[in-house]
This record gives structure tokens, C-alpha cells and sequence, in this order.
């Protein structure tokens, strides 16, 4: 009988070479290297497509932590002794592509911006997904430094999500306070 708890199996217990792991990973973080390029330049034309101020400093505040994060995953890849280098990401190349349709669609002020938050949080979601994929495989190689700094950027996306679930209901709120006054006129 084995001895090993559940949680401390290691790769090979579970039939997974190591180095295809590490090949795996490393497909995975040109991914999403990829990805944020993309969303330091999908992200200020949100910001100009929305109205409400609220929203506008939720996006512009995830920008900087986007290009903050670009230099972050340039430490993963040197954490790991690898140069830093981008994989088109087709899901995150969807996702902008589909923001960008529904801000060409939608009616300008309040109906945009919640098509805004909406594709926002879809690329959120993704990300999360992502650096949590990411940030186990990490842990599961042993690569702590890599882990440490994927966990920070997961936790910025988290944050990222929260905010923008702020803003959509603090405006859909006052989007029924104004229903309710024009009811009472
Ligand atoms: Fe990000
Ligand atoms: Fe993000």
C-alpha cells in the first residue's frame, strides 16, 4: 500500500512525463504572453467606447496591471531559462474580436457599457482559467519563483472580475432607480 497522501503524488505517479508538463506549460504561457499584448491594445478602445466613469477607471486601472503583468510573465519565462515569446492565442483573438462587434452594434452610453463589462468579464474568466491552469503547473514542476508570480497575476484578474461585477451592478441599481422615478411622475 502506498503511503503518499493524495495531494503529494508526483507527475510520474499519475503516468505524466515531466518534460511533456514542461512542454505543455510552456505552449500554454506564449498563450497567454500572446494574449495580453493583445489586451494592452484591445483595452484602450474599450475605454474610449465607454461612458460611465466607473467603468472607465475599472478599464484603465486593469490596463497598467496589464502591461504590468507582460513584464511579469517575462520573469516566469526567465525564471524557467526561457526567452519570452508570444503564440497567437486564438480564444483570446475570438474574444477581442467579439468585444469589438458589440461596441460597433450597441447604442451608445448605457446599453454599450454593459456590452463592455460583458466582454471584459468573458476575458477575465479566460485569464483566470488560464493563470490557475498555469500556477498549478507550476507547483506541480516544482517552480515556486514561476508559481509565486503567476498567483499574483491571478489574483490581479480576480480582482479585475470583482470590479467590473461592481460596476455592472452599481449601474444597473441606478438604472432602476431612474425606471422607478420615471413610474412615479
Ligand atoms: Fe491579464
Ligand atoms: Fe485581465
Amino acid at each position: 500500500m502506498k503511503t503518499k497522501s493524495a495531494s503529494k503524488k508526483s507527475t510520474a505517479e499519475y503516468g505524466i512525463e515531466e518534460s511533456k508538463l514542461m512542454k505543455l506549460f510552456e505552449d500554454e504561457l506564449k498563450d497567454i504572453y500572446w494574449a495580453e499584448k493583445a489586451l494592452t491594445k484591445a483595452l484602450p478602445k474599450m475605454v474610449k467606447n465607454a461612458t460611465n466613469e466607473d467603468l472607465i477607471a475599472a478599464l484603465e486601472n486593469h490596463l497598467e496591471e496589464t502591461e504590468g503583468q507582460i513584464e511579469k510573465l517575462e520573469q516566469v519565462f526567465e525564471s524557467i531559462g526561457k526567452k519570452a515569446q508570444a503564440k497567437k492565442c486564438e480564444a483570446m483573438a475570438g474574444l477581442v474580436k467579439e468585444a469589438e462587434e458589440i461596441m460597433k452594434e450597441s447604442e451608445d452610453g448605457a446599453m454599450r457599457d454593459a456590452g463592455i463589462i460583458a466582454a471584459a468579464q468573458k476575458v477575465e474568466h479566460y485569464e483566470i482559467a488560464t493563470y490557475g491552469t498555469l500556477r498549478t503547473f507550476a507547483q506541480t514542476l516544482g517552480m515556486e519563483d514561476a508559481a509565486g508570480i503567476l498567483e499574483e497575476i491571478l489574483d490581479e484578474e480576480k480582482s479585475a472580475d470583482e470590479k467590473l461585477t461592481d460596476v455592472a451592478v452599481s449601474t444597473i441599481n441606478m438604472q432602476a432607480e431612474m425606471e422607478e422615478a420615471e413610474e412615479e411622475e
